[in-house]
């Protein structure tokens, strides 16, 4: 283990991230993440999961419990954190899930499946790597050919006000000062930054978080932080490339700008233009992306003529609400609201795309498209119309496109 990769362990030993009692993180779901790439997965043996700096098992526990026909391997150096996890996933019974210590630019021990794995997340990790590009390329050797890599990174222009605060508190303090020595000085240069190089950002009350956050954040021994050109660089380094982001609203020029000559303008750029604009202005804190192997691509659009062959199921991330009258008719829907991955509610006036959310909301697994065509007639629509609300809720990922069902 090299010199920055042990100093590094020795911090998230003392301060294992993240602080607080071990909460499900939801989302995760592996059928979904692999709907997105466009290669059928050719294995038919149980999903392979991997949590790439797994930490304490926050984000790996919650997914194992969620899907337990899949298995689970959480990787870390920490071995405070893997010791918690492993007793917290006995406390939980669970038979999915195993963890390991492992440094990622190794990956020692880690037994990887034949074929690969077929998920890997790793949040928050690579940036604290001493060679991030290797860790990548370890990362990329492991995944199976329709592997998806679900990423977290730091983005360097939303950092900057944490950056220079954490370098004013390097100037200070001494090197070689033990860790939590640091904590009390570092918290008074925080409480001066509150007014003035962190008014104003996320980070405004640094000062105040727990030890565990604030390490993390201001006195870290050893992070990059990415701008898109630099980010791309590293993927395509390591044979990856950009699939999407999490969360494609938070990239869509039509999401964020008003219609006008702006938005037409920054729409005339590149995809590759276009984010590193959006990265420009809006100065997001963290870039949160699938990436996928560099000979795989986004999946191909549904065309109307395959719906009768495809299979559907909704969106596990989305969250339905109904609003319902008692009247002495019986029951009346009022009010129809979804939720996509936390976003803000969307409401739906009652009409056919309405009513076929209700149906859909009411079946169980997935659904073969003419089977869903047909549910939408005994609701009085159309087949064209039926094909056409299919169509827009596969645009919308209310419903997506699982290979495997
Ligand atoms: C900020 S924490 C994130 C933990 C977890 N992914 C989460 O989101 O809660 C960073 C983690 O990366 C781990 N880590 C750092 N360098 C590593 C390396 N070379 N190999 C494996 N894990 C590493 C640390 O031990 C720490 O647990």
């Amino acid at each position: 283990m090299d010199n920055i990769t042990s100093r590094i362990r020795d911090m998230y030993e003392q301060f294992p991230y993240p602080a607080g009692r071990p909460a499900n993180r939801i989302g995760n779901d592996v059928e979904l993440a692999l709907s997105y790439q466009n290669r059928r997965p050719e294995s038919t043996t149980a999903r392979q999961v991997l949590d790439a700096g797994c930490g304490r098992g926050i984000g790996i526990l919650g997914s194992a419990t969620l899907q337990p026909e899949v298995h689970f391997l959480g990787v870390d150096i920490n071995r405070v954190a893997i010791a918690e996890a492993e007793n917290a996933a006995r406390q939980r019974g669970l038979g999915n899930v195993r963890f390991l210590e492992s440094d990622l630019m190794q990956l020692d021990g880690i037994n990887a499946p034949p074929d690969g794995f077929d998920i890997i997340h790793s949040s928050g990790v690579i940036h604290h790597l001493s060679a991030p590009e290797v860790g990548l390329t370890k990362l990329s050797e492991v995944l199976a050919p329709h592997g998806v890599i679900n990423l977290m990174v730091y983005a360097k222009h939303g950092r900057t006000p944490l950056i220079q605060t954490a370098d004013a508190i390097d100037l200070l303090l001494p090197q070689d000062m033990p860790l939590k020595d640091k904590v009390m000085p570092a918290r008074a240069v925080a409480a001066l930054a509150k007014h003035h190089v962190l008014a104003g950002t996320m980070f405004e009350k640094t000062f105040e978080v727990n030890d565990v956050e604030f390490v993390d954040r201001l006195l870290n021994v050893n992070e990059t932080s990415y701008d898109i050109p630099k980010l791309w660089e590293v993927l395509e380094a390591a044979g990856l490339r950009f699939l999407r982001w999490g969360e494609p609203k938070d990239w869509a020029p039509a999401n964020l700008l008003p219609e006008g000559h702006l938005r037409q303008w920054v729409e005339n750029l590149s995809e590759f233009d276009q984010f590193r604009f959006i990265e420009l202005i809006y100065r997001p804190t963290t870039l949160e992306l699938l990436v996928c192997k560099a000979d795989n691509e986004l999946r191909t659009d549904l065309k109307p003529e395959d719906i009768d062959s495809t299979i559907f199921e909704l969106n596990p991330e989305i969250v339905i609400s109904t609003g319902v009258r008692q009247t002495q008719a019986g029951q009346r829907v009022e009010k129809l609201d979804f939720t996509l991955r936390g976003l803000d509610p969307e409401s739906l006036a009652s009409g056919p795309f309405a009513s076929a959310l209700l149906v859909l909301k009411d079946r169980q697994g997935s659904t073969l498209g003419r089977d869903l065509v047909s549910a939408l007639q005994t609701i009085g629509t159309s087949t064209p119309d039926s094909n056409a609300i299919i169509m827009e809720m596969v645009r919308r990922e209310i419903l997506y496109r699982p290979w495997c069902r």
